[in-house]
């Protein structure tokens, strides 16, 4: 059994939790529960950085005491656990005495080290970032982050960082690990090659922080006290779960602050004579819609909100899909309203009812005795194989996009098999013994993508287990590596739809797009009346005729659902000649019927098992009687008119962008 320690940032106290703190605390979170899962001994910590000058200004600001606006402005962060289900086994504030006790032994033992000296600091400083600049490293006048700085001198108390350049580098030589990703470790090298400057780490012109020991009048900078909390939850030094955690503590940052865990932090652990910590991973920066995120501008994203409306799963599973974990990605609602409608109900959710929903049919809910193997049995079993080493080999590196894709290509390839084994056929067939080996294998599937989905989508996946019935003692990882752990017996419990349809407020629907101009009908058209709806949007007939096309955004485009589908039945249309009417699977665990204006061009024996591509979230719409669901995308006119086709081993559902 390893040993797994985890920390968030400590959040600044002078503002609501955004999706920046949301994103750190929740990947940790995931992290924290993948080494749950593997049976790790694992600590999660996170909390509140009370201190210093921004939070001091913050609270003169708000006419209260710093310790007031603390208080007031700490809760919130703790109340983020439990609205995102975080398992942070501990929750520091930088203002308990455990923690200040600890900085001052820290500042105790540096001082011993013959590291700190006193001495006159003058240059910029940013109360916004709480660091010191030189002239070199302004912009236009402001800090690099764009805070305002303010020109300081006074008396202060120095650390000796200058010192500590060769052992960093020599540290980062000899663990290739320590910074995450590589290429942050590179520029790293690069900072520390360009020469360290001593740094001032004690303030004397305010007094809203931990004291200098042994110095009146002096309090210890807010960097150091802070990074100071992940030691000192644990005890400090010497303790027992220091001793125990330390040596395995991952800082899980944005790339903003990896200056401060990466040298400063390092560099006062080497002066106390203390392990450094075994890794640092800076992650990227979101920006909402393409434009930084704001308070003036209006656009903060507030994590609350977004648990509120898509559910703690959805948000999580979103912000690790979305982006690789060490790069800046875009948060946009809809792109979340996609991934929810494809990936968590389309493919995740409808595998999970499809499978439950055919077992309460042919066996009245009871996992079956095992059957009659068939060829498409193993190929899935090996992939579920395969993706089990994937996931420890991803999640490793943090790689959350990675793991989740690899999880889906399972969800995937399950959702094929049902099409490809066909259970309804089977059940029709009265081919009894080959119907329950299938259907074992899904439900087998469903067990092993349940509990590996627990660090992803921790409360869907306990949904999903329970209906599944596995007893908690088996949802561990040791227990996916078996094939076969499915009790033969087991009832399996009717339970609530995982990723019911999104009903969203108004605003967070997606504005209809503006009317595009449109084509003036041509004259084929207007005979087979339901053209328009049926098959597919033909291509506007010539470039002349082609009304100026007003641009759209990509948020437009991304409310098209477009999927494919296989076509498993096709006939006539018994009311209209140019219309086929095709039964297609887009791996929902239904079949849709989409009535198709193509007749010109196919005959429908030649469609079936075709995969294409299908509008899926078109509105219904009867068709010379028939309703179709859907639209498949083509392109011609009239007899010329050709299917778009997709190579084979894409599976129904699988969502086209
Ligand atoms: N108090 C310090 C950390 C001290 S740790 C010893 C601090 N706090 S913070 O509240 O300002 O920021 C916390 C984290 O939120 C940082 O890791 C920062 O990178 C992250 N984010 C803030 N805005 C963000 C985005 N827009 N996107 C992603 N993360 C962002 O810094």
């Amino acid at each position: 059994m390893a040993t797994f320690y985890i920390t968030t940032p400590i959040y600044y106290v002078n503002a609501a939790p955004h999706i920046g703190h949301a994103y750190t605390s929740l990947a940790v979170d995931t992290a924290a529960r993948w080494h749950r899962l593997l049976g790790d001994d694992t600590r999660f910590l996170t909390g509140t950085d009370e201190h210093g000058l921004k939070i001091e200004q913050a609270a003169r600001g708000a006419g209260v005491t710093p310790e007031m606006h603390a208080d007031t402005w700490s809760a919130p962060f703790r109340a983020m656990s439990a609205a995102l289900d975080l398992t942070n086994e501990d929750f520091i504030r930088t203002t308990e005495p455990r923690h200040e006790a600890v900085v001052a032994e820290i500042w105790r033992r540096m001082e011993a080290a013959g590291d700190i000296y006193l001495s006159e600091y003058k240059g910029w400083y940013s109360v916004g970032d709480e660091a010191y600049f030189t002239e070199a490293e302004l912009v236009d006048g402001r800090s690099p982050t764009g805070h305002e700085v303010k020109w300081m001198e006074e008396q202060s108390c120095f650390f000796r960082l200058s010192k500590y350049g060769p052992a960093l580098l020599a540290h980062l030589d000899a663990h290739p690990e320590f910074v995450r990703p590589t290429s942050r470790a590179n520029e790293l090298r690069r900072f520390i090659e360009s020469g360290l400057q001593d740094i001032s780490i004690s303030r004397t012109t305010f007094t809203w922080g931990i004291p200098v020991p042994g110095k009146p009048g002096h309090v210890v900078y807010v960097w150091v006290d802070a990074l100071t909390n992940y030691l000192s939850a644990l005890g400090g030094p010497g303790t027992a779960m220091a001793e125990r955690y330390w040596p395995h503590a991952v800082h899980v940052i944005g790339k903003d602050i990896l200056r401060f865990h990466a040298v400063y932090w390092p560099a006062f652990l080497m002066s106390a004579g203390l392990p450094l910590p075994h890794q640092i991973f800076a992650h990227g920066w979101w920006t909402i819609d393409g434009q930084k995120m704001s308070k003036s501008l209006g656009n903060v994203v507030d994590p609350f909100e977004m648990a509120d409306r898509y559910g703690p799963d959805a948000f999580r599973y979103f912000l690790l899909r979305e982006v690789p974990f060490g790069t800046d990605g875009d948060f946009s609602e809809l792109s979340l309203q996609a991934r929810y409608r494809g990936e968590l109900a389309n493919d995740y959710g409808n595998l999970a009812s499809r499978t439950l929903g055919m077992l309460r049919k042919y066996f009245d809910g009871v996992v079956p005795e095992r059957g009659e193997e068939g060829p498409q049995d193993e190929p899935l079993r090996t992939l579920i194989a395969e993706t089990r080493t994937e996931l420890v080999r991803t999640l490793d590196e943090l790689a959350f996009h990675k793991a989740i894709a690899a999880i889906w290509t399972v969800v995937g390839a399950a959702n094929k098999y049902v099409v490809e084994t066909a259970p309804w056929t089977l059940a029709k067939a009265s081919h009894r013994a080959r119907l329950a080996e299938v259907l074992y294998t899904l439900c087998e599937t469903l067990r092993i993508l349940g509990t590996w989905t627990l660090p992803f989508l921790p409360r869907k996946a306990v949904a999903l287990l329970d209906q599944l019935a596995v007893p908690a003692a088996q949802r561990t990882w040791a227990a996916t590596e078996i094939w076969g752990g499915l009790a033969v017996g087991t009832v399996t419990q009717a339970g609530e739809n995982l990723f019911p349809q999104l009903e969203l407020p108004a605003a967070a629907e997606a504005a209809p797009p503006a009317p595009a101009p449109k084509p003036s009908k041509t004259k084929e058209k207007t005979v087979t009346e339901p053209a328009d709806q049926a098959p597919a949007a033909p291509a506007a007939p010539a470039p002349a005729a082609t009304p100026a096309v007003a641009p759209i955004e990509y948020d437009d485009f991304a409310k098209l659902e477009l999927r494919s589908a296989v076509i498993v039945a096709a006939e006539r249309h018994p009311d209209a000649d140019k219309l086929l009417k095709l039964t297609v699977d887009a791996g929902e665990g239904r079949l849709r019927t989409v009535c198709a204006g193509i007749a010109a061009s196919y005959q429908p024996e030649a469609l079936v098992g075709r995969s294409v591509v299908l509008l899926a979230n078109l509105k219904p719409r009867k068709l010379r009687g028939i309703m179709s669901e859907g639209m498949l995308l083509a392109g011609g006119e009239g007899s010329g008119v050709s299917l778009l086709t997709l190579p084979g081993d894409l599976p129904p559902g699988t969502r086209i962008s």
